[in-house]
């Protein structure tokens, strides 16, 4: 049972100490806690399904760092086969033998693709594999959706203008037009603007990026006619589909998104469960795309901590690991547990849950139908949220601290921890 936190004193004093240090106090924004107010937390340790901040306050924690941790915090098996790797040697800038075998557990769990490349993010793989598209086909134009994200590459960050297909617009400081000039902006799951895009500019569009279930802003399920859709067109115009599954591969079993949709990606992206919390990103597609690649092809890519073995090893310990299937299995029936707990619970008279697998979303609104696209999400929804998110602190529940982020079920997690969380969302 989760204890409600006590002081926070020390928290508050190191983010003191931060802000005069480092913008807003953070290295990635969301963490700064500006939409749910308040001072951010400072975690110090993790101990399977609960963070533990400075001051020594216990949460429950449903964020699991944004996704990798699948397994729980600080799992045996991957502290153990990081510290082996550390005491190797923390980095050769060379090749080395934890390579060949994550790739082999990469290779093995996305059968479609051939060649794997590391890197160190999420983001390096997807402009990585933007950037392969482009070599392959010779052309830039490049496709993306309304609400999914790829990370903070330039030519990611593009927004939609007004229009149904419209070429995109900055959509941060310091992005010139020029960088997202050949990026064009389509709302999700709406064929007649995919059908517009590709009979007007077909023969210009590199790739089109998905990711196959949407998760960055809310969980925005896409039809398979959709997902598959986006393989016919851009088949029929010789242009790349990339799925991004930093978020959805490995978390719904031993293998992507792309599996259960029934849809074949020309490339892939990974990051997040693949470096099991460490820093790795991962390309992975056939080899005539992949083996357009420095050294062997004209396509640049490298990275002095590309491929680091410390995170490599955590990433192999991770999916070795989950190739045995039972977490995915305590998975499953923790969905279940949940979904029969919500039947009769509280919540239900204030929110929704959406969920696929173990990627939950509260979502406070019970008229709307269920969101398909970013602009769909109700604003009232997203007060509700951050509004009630100091009350689930208090009760030492932590979940992403803004509403359009998903939350993540661990193997960590219990039926008791998931009946947690319903408690304190109905609070
Ligand atoms: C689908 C998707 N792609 C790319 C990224 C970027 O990954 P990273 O934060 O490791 O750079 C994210 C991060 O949340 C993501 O969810």
């Amino acid at each position: 049972m989760t204890t409600r936190p006590g002081s926070t004193a020390k928290s508050e004093a190191l983010y003191t100490r931060a802000a005069q240090l480092m913008p807003a106090g953070v290295s990635s924004p969301v963490r700064a806690f500006k939409k749910v107010g308040g001072r951010p937390l400072y975690f110090s340790r993790g101990e399977g399904a609960y963070a533990i901040d400075e001051d020594g306050n216990r949460y429950l924690d449903f964020c699991m760092a944004w996704g990798p941790l699948i397994l729980g915090h600080a799992h045996p098996a991957v502290v153990e086969a990081v510290t082996r790797a550390a005491r190797d040697g923390l980095a050769f800038g060379t090749a080395h033998r934890h390579e060949p075998r994550l790739a082999e557990l990469v290779l093995e769990a996305f059968p479609y693709a051939e060649r794997v490349r590391f890197v160190v993010s999420g983001t390096e793989a997807v402009m990585t594999a933007v950037r392969l598209a482009r070599g392959a086909t010779g052309r830039s134009l490049l496709v993306k959706f309304a609400g999914c994200y790829h990370g903070h590459g330039d030519a990611l960050l593009a927004k939609a203008g007004s229009g149904v297909v419209t070429q995109g617009l900055s959509g941060s400081e310091g992005v010139p037009p020029s960088a997202v000039r050949d990026t064009l902006v389509l709302p999700l799951g709406n064929l007649a603007a995919l059908e517009q895009a590709f009979a007007t500019h077909g023969k210009d569009i590199a790739a089109v990026i998905v990711e196959p279930l949407p998760a960055n802003n809310g969980l925005l399920q896409q039809s398979p006619e959709f997902l598959k859709a986006l393989r016919t067109h851009t088949s029929a115009a010789g242009a790349l589909l990339i799925f991004d599954e930093v978020i959805n591969g490995f978390r719904f079993g031993y293998h992507g998104f792309a599996k259960l949709c029934g849809v074949e990606p020309d490339l892939t992206t990974l990051g997040k469960i693949v470096g099991g919390g460490l820093p790795v990103g991962a390309v992975a597609g056939k080899t005539r795309v992949m083996e357009l690649l420095a050294p062997l092809g004209p396509v640049y890519q490298a990275g002095t901590m590309a491929g680091n073995p410390v995170a490599l090893a955590a990433g192999i310990a991770t999916l070795e690991a989950l190739k045995k299937g039972d977490v995915y299995r305590h998975l499953d029936a923790l969905g279940r547990a949940l979904d029969a707990k919500l039947a009769t619970h509280a919540l239900r008279s204030k929110a929704r849950l959406f969920r696929v697998g173990s990627v939950v979303w509260p979502y406070f609104d019970l008229d709307a139908p269920a969101p398909l696209e970013a602009d769909d999400i109700r604003p009232g929804a997203v007060e509700q949220y951050h509004g009630a998110y100091r009350r689930w602190l208090e009760r030492g529940v932590y979940l992403p601290p803004s509403a359009y982020e998903v939350s993540f079920l661990s193997a960590a997690h219990t039926e008791g921890h998931v009946g947690e969380l319903l408690d304190a969302l109905a609070s």
